[in-house]
């Protein structure tokens, strides 16, 4: 085994251009060619806390974490050794049987969800999947046709989701979609109030919105659509999948509006960046449904024992280490630094947006986002644009971490912004 330079064990055999060549041989040509185009040509390596390696040994600031996924930070060694452990006595499970390890998950999702009010759940493995059966169970709950969802919205790229996304192109080649899906533009209560009638099944949001270039909604804008469902029968699904465990500076986001919606999914950290579970938690109310119908939606690995063993060690590791107060400490030292930023280089950075670490800045034109990439990438810090919008750079770390880090980050935008509005780039 050779060790790389980061001084780990490495059972890595090809070196980084081997991986890209053979990738775009067989996975996708084109992704390289953009990724490469941006600095972010990444293969990943070693990866330990807020940290990932490149297969030669750079380290890097990851700040993308898989748009959420390692809250819990990369590898971390309490859920490695949960998984470790379960290894000992579970394998994925039966997924028409009961075990422990399901009801344990459950038990414990039912009293960490908004007001407690969440008390059923159904697992999946992968966000969309969970969005999917929210939108089923609008349906069938509702004997309703009608979802409602938002421009710019994301939802994942399986089919009900696939949808609701709010982005033509992910969408074009595939028509025709589900019937019945609309769209309103997001944060518009007034919009919605024009759409939302007694044929609504559910409308289907983000508490901010990831994808869309971390758009933060008026602070009265869910309250609003929680009393437009209520007044109109329909269900309101809210998609935690990016801004839930902690992110935003609270377990969930919503909790930042007061309301609870009636089923909410999460997903990605949930897993603990280690292995894929996903959830949608609901209403008990909603549990007629499934009670008449209920072998209505299974999933092989939904749920698997392992990964709600992993599921419950993330949690309780999120629970114990206050992951959402870190979140938002962390946040306000960014916030500051972004703050002299934008005094500084008026030129590049037009406006920044943050809840706790979901943040994202916005450059003052299209091109400036693939060029921060690459000059972040050059000093250390992984970060990446929004497809939605190119002027947005997302910025999402793990919630583990620590002020020296964020200060390197800051200083790695500050060098990276200056280097551009001299028109040199650092090599
Ligand atoms: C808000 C939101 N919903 C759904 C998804 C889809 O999740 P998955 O990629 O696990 O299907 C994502 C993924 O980025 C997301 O950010």
């Amino acid at each position: 085994m050779k060790k790389n330079r980061a001084g780990g064990k490495s059972t890595h055999h090809l070196d980084h251009d081997q991986i890209l060549k053979l990738f775009g041989q067989h996975i996708n040509p084109s992704k390289v060619r953009i990724l490469k185009s941006a600095g972010l040509d990444l293969v990943e390596g070693k990866r330990e806390g807020p940290y990932v390696w490149d297969v030669s040994g750079n380290r890097f600031i990851d700040c993308i974490t898989g748009a959420g996924s390692f809250n819990v930070g990369r590898r971390n060694p309490e859920i490695i050794n949960a998984l470790k452990e379960a290894l000992d006595d579970y394998d994925l499970g039966g997924f028409l049987f009961f075990s422990e390890a399901k009801v344990q998950l459950a038990e414990k999702l039912a009293s960490i969800s908004p007001q407690g009010l969440l008390k059923c759940v159904t697992f999946g493995c992968g966000g969309g999947e969970s969005i999917d059966f929210a939108i089923k169970l609008s349906r069938g709950s509702t004997l309703r046709p009608t979802v409602i969802t938002a421009d710019r919205g994301y939802h994942g790229h399986t089919g009900f989701a696939l949808s609701g996304i709010g982005r033509d192109a992910y969408r074009k080649p595939f028509g025709p979609l589900m019937p019945e899906f609309i769209r309103v533009p997001y944060g518009d209560l007034d919009a919605l109030k024009k759409v939302i009638n007694e044929n609504t099944a559910c409308v289907l949001l983000e508490p901010i919105q990831g994808e869309g270039g971390i758009i933060i909604p008026p602070e009265s804008y869910f309250p609003g659509v929680r009393k437009l469902c209520d007044e109109n029968g329909a269900l309101l699904i809210v998609d935690e999948i990016q801004t839930g465990w902690g992110r935003t500076g609270k377990l969930f986001c919503c909790e930042h509006y007061g309301i609870v919606p009636d089923i909410l999914c999460v997903g990605k950290s949930m897993g603990g960046g280690l292995y894929p579970i996903t959830a949608a938690l609901y209403k008990e109310e909603l549990q007629d449904f499934i009670f008449a119908n209920p072998f209505i939606h299974f999933s092989t690995f939904g749920g698997s024992d392992l990964g709600c063993k992993v599921a419950l060690a993330t949690i309780d590791y999120i629970e114990k280490n206050q992951l959402w107060l870190n979140a938002e400490k962390m946040g306000m030292i960014f916030q500051q630094g972004f703050e002299k930023l934008k005094l500084q280089y008026p030129q590049i950075l037009a406006e920044y947006r943050r809840k706790g670490l979901m943040m994202g800045l916005q450059y003052a034109s299209e091109h400036m986002g693939p060029r921060m990439s690459f000059e972040l990438a050059k000093r250390g810090v992984i970060a990446v644009f929004s497809a939605n919008d190119p002027r947005v750079m997302r910025f999402m770390p793990s919630l583990v971490i620590q002020k020296e880090d964020v200060l390197f980050v800051l200083d790695a935008l500050d060098k990276s912004m200056g280097a551009i509005s001299k028109g040199v780039s650092h090599g």
